[in-house]
């Protein structure tokens, strides 16, 4: 069980992420004093806020964005049957091998992968290639022998014992099961969600019926899901039980295309709008779609450890809906009053989603907010600097108020200015240690503003706003103060470029 939060990925920069997440109070290993929990994190004071923020934005952006779209909030555990119609008891699988003399598993795609990579950074471009070409063809196949030699014949050795004395390939049902009521038995097993959609497609007519909804129209959810991954690394992009933000768009049949385009162009403007650079996120269409969708694209971002997906977006056809109506005998057709030719009027709507890990968004945000500078002091020295450059709509504390120093009266003006902010804006108010310190510790959780009360303050109601991102500071009346911060920190900024 036990595996050090730190100790899983040579990167140099994804370490120092990793590490100042840990340092700062965004995420701590779950059950750490325990030696820690494989693929299970606890999100600290600032990373939970910082979470939350990532969360509120992207349901309003979904929920108050958009007038056809609205969020639900479904059950973590369903009915069994839910699991048998969306496919995910008899799919919900991966080819897995385990070494012998290790006794470690590994995901097969994963392993050769890796082989490739490693033939890549050798110049032998085309073997790589060949055994990626090898691998996607041999998974199409029924049994998994092919593999199982493609892992024997390349020499694929376990990283941890170097040999290659392998099981053969076996299937893993990736979903977490456990008993509902007193009784221990198959009847009574249910599953830890793998993922939120479902809640969604098993309330569709609620929704549609009790909000009125005409088509198009969206339901949105954030809530947790479960995988018992294989393949536990790279700190909180592979999580065992993680939070997903997910989206489904019921259309007509035969119209689904557009839509698909249209929302693979809004959720890429709405990564870029958070300030996820353009170049470090690009579209990965899907060659080998899932049972259930008719196109399917990755957007990825690039983490330090390469491009990564960060969200999908699926065209998953009429397959949730259809599948469930068979096996609930409830029907799930929309009455189209729009369409004119009656035989047309009633349908299985076709469905869009999006989906996005909201632990894989905070991942991809801290990696990108981290911002290591080297400059000239004000005495001619080099110095670096670190700090965090979150949109200021995200930050997780938007504004910290010091005295300049503990003593006449300075506290108590600090304290009026804090008491003026804090119901409006994620406010910290600190007294202790020096304000260059207090600055710095602010650039690392990424406050976009410190407030600085001077003696002048007592006299001219005035005082120092210091910028994060260039260390400026202005001098303001304590009146200027909200309306400054709320222009910055307005989720609006991000809105209006959706
Ligand atoms: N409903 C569709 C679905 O679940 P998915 O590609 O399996 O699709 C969607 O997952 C998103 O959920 C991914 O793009 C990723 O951001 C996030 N995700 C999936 N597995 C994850 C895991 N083990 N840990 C963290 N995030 C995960």
């Amino acid at each position: 069980m036990a595996q050090k939060q730190n100790n899983q990925q040579e990167n140099p920069l994804f370490q120092k992420v990793v590490a100042h997440a840990k340092e700062y109070g965004f995420v701590f290993q779950s059950s750490e004093v325990y030696d820690g929990l494989q693929a299970v994190y606890d999100y600290g004071q600032i990373g939970a806020q910082l979470k939350n923020n990532l969360k509120q934005i992207w349901w309003k952006a979904m929920t108050q964005v958009n007038e056809n779209i609205v969020g639900i909030d479904a059950a973590i555990f369903m009915h069994p049957l839910v699991w048998k119609a969306s496919g995910h008891v008899d799919n919900f699988s991966d080819p897995m091998i385990d070494n012998k003399d290790s006794k470690k598993r590994y995901r097969v795609d994963h392993l050769i992968e890796e082989k490739a990579e490693i033939l890549k950074t050798e110049g032998k471009i085309q073997e790589a290639e060949a055994i990626l070409n090898a691998m996607n063809r041999l998974l199409q196949e029924e049994n998994y022998v092919g593999l199982y030699e493609l892992i024997i014949n390349e020499k694929i050795t376990c990283s941890v014992s170097n040999t290659s004395n392998w099981t053969e390939v076996r299937q893993f049902n990736l979903m977490f099961s456990t008993e509902m009521g007193a009784v221990a038995g198959e009847s009574n097993t249910i599953y830890l969600r793998p993922e939120t959609a479902q809640g969604i497609f098993v309330n569709f007519l609620n929704v549609q019926k009790t909000g009125r909804m005409k088509i198009p129209f969206g339901i949105a959810q954030i809530g947790k899901a479960f995988r018992n991954e294989i393949v536990a690394k790279q700190f909180i992009f592979r999580m065992r039980e993680f939070e997903q933000m997910e989206m489904q768009y019921f259309v007509r049949p035969h119209t689904e295309k557009d839509a698909y385009n249209c929302w693979k162009e809004k959720r890429m403007n709405f990564l870029r709008a958070l300030g996820l650079p353009a170049e470090k996120l690009r579209f990965h269409d899907h060659i080998k779609l899932a049972h259930y969708a008719n196109a399917a694209v990755d957007i990825e971002y690039e983490f330090p450890f390469g491009f990564k997906e960060l969200e999908g977006v699926h065209s998953r056809t009429d397959f949730d809906l259809t599948e469930h109506q068979k096996l609930s005998k409830t029907k799930m057709i929309y009455f189209d009053e729009e369409i004119e030719e009656k035989e047309k009027q009633r349908y299985v709507p076709y469905v869009v989603e999006t989906s996005i890990g909201a632990d894989r968004l905070f991942l991809a945000i801290l990696c990108n907010a981290y911002t290591e500078t080297t400059g000239i002091d004000a005495k001619g020295e080099q110095k670096s600097r670190l700090y965090l450059k979150l949109h200021p709509a995200i930050a997780p504390v938007k504004v910290a108020v010091f005295p300049l120093i503990k003593k006449d009266g300075l506290p108590e003006k600090a304290r009026e200015v804090f008491e003026e902010l804090r119901y409006d804006f994620e406010t910290i108010y600190e007294e202790r240690g020096a304000i260059g310190k207090n600055y710095t510790r602010m650039d690392m959780i990424g406050t976009p503003f410190c407030v600085t009360i001077d003696h002048e303050t007592l006299n001219d109601n005035a005082v120092t706003v210091r910028f994060r991102d260039t260390t400026e500071q202005v001098r303001i009346p304590i009146t200027a103060l909200k309306a400054l911060i709320a222009k910055e920190v307005s989720l609006k900024n991000i809105f209006e470029k959706l």
